[in-house]
């Protein structure tokens, strides 16, 4: 894991030294081709599981609004009463562009969860399931058996045989 990590590092030196270092570096992101941007997609992967599956499983970015994830990433210095470690601005920015290809806006006047059993699009995922006000990242695992290692397509045999 932490050598991939560093090869991805690696990777992204390189796809920023091909888009022009002069440029700040959002503006190489964003400039950066289709390709070019799903490796940048797949470093902030990596660099969220290095980093938040220390306490909790990693949950999929899309069962949460982009607002929040953007309100996780700007504080970690209060997280749910914790103070997260090691996010510096480059993992901060890498995360965010990873949350933000792959979770969906809110409508204005939305209020912003900070809990999947708060978000409409966690429950959109679960047309057949009947979820207690006490879901959270430590009950997938009774229907997910492998969403700690980010997997959530896999189902219970309960669930996958149910019509
Ligand atoms: C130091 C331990 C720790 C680390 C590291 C950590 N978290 Fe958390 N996280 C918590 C705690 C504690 C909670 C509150 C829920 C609980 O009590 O388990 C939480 C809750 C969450 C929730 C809400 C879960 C739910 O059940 O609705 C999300 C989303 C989340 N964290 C994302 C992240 C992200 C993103 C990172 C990395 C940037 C991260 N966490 C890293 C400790 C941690
Ligand atoms: C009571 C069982 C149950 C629990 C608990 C549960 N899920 Fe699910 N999940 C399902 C089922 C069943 C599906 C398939 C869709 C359906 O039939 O509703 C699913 C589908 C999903 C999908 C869509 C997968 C895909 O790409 O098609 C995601 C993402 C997901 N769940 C995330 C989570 C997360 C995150 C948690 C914990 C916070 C969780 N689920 C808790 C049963 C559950």
């Amino acid at each position: 894991m932490k050598t991939k990590l560093w090869q991805l590092l690696f990777l992204l030196v390189i796809i920023l030294c091909t888009t022009g270092l002069g440029a700040s570096m959002s503006i190489a992101i964003d400039k950066s081709n289709v390709k070019q941007g799903d490796n940048v997609n797949e470093i902030g992967k990596e660099i969220y599981l290095e980093n938040c599956s220390e306490c909790h499983i990693p949950l999929p970015p899309s069962v949460l609004p982009t607002e929040s994830w953007r309100e996780i990433l700007e504080n970690p210095d209060n997280h749910y009463g914790l103070q997260l470690k090691n996010i510096n601005r480059l993992t901060q920015v890498l995360m965010w562009r990873y949350f933000q290809s792959n979770s969906r806006r809110l409508n204005l006047d939305e209020a912003i969860p900070s809990l999947v059993s708060q978000s409409r699009y966690f429950r959109a995922f679960h047309p057949k399931v009947e979820f207690s006000e006490n879901v959270t990242h430590q009950t997938c695992i009774a229907c997910h058996p492998n969403a700690k290692d980010f997997d959530y397509l896999t189902l219970t045999p309960e669930w996958e045989n149910s019509p």
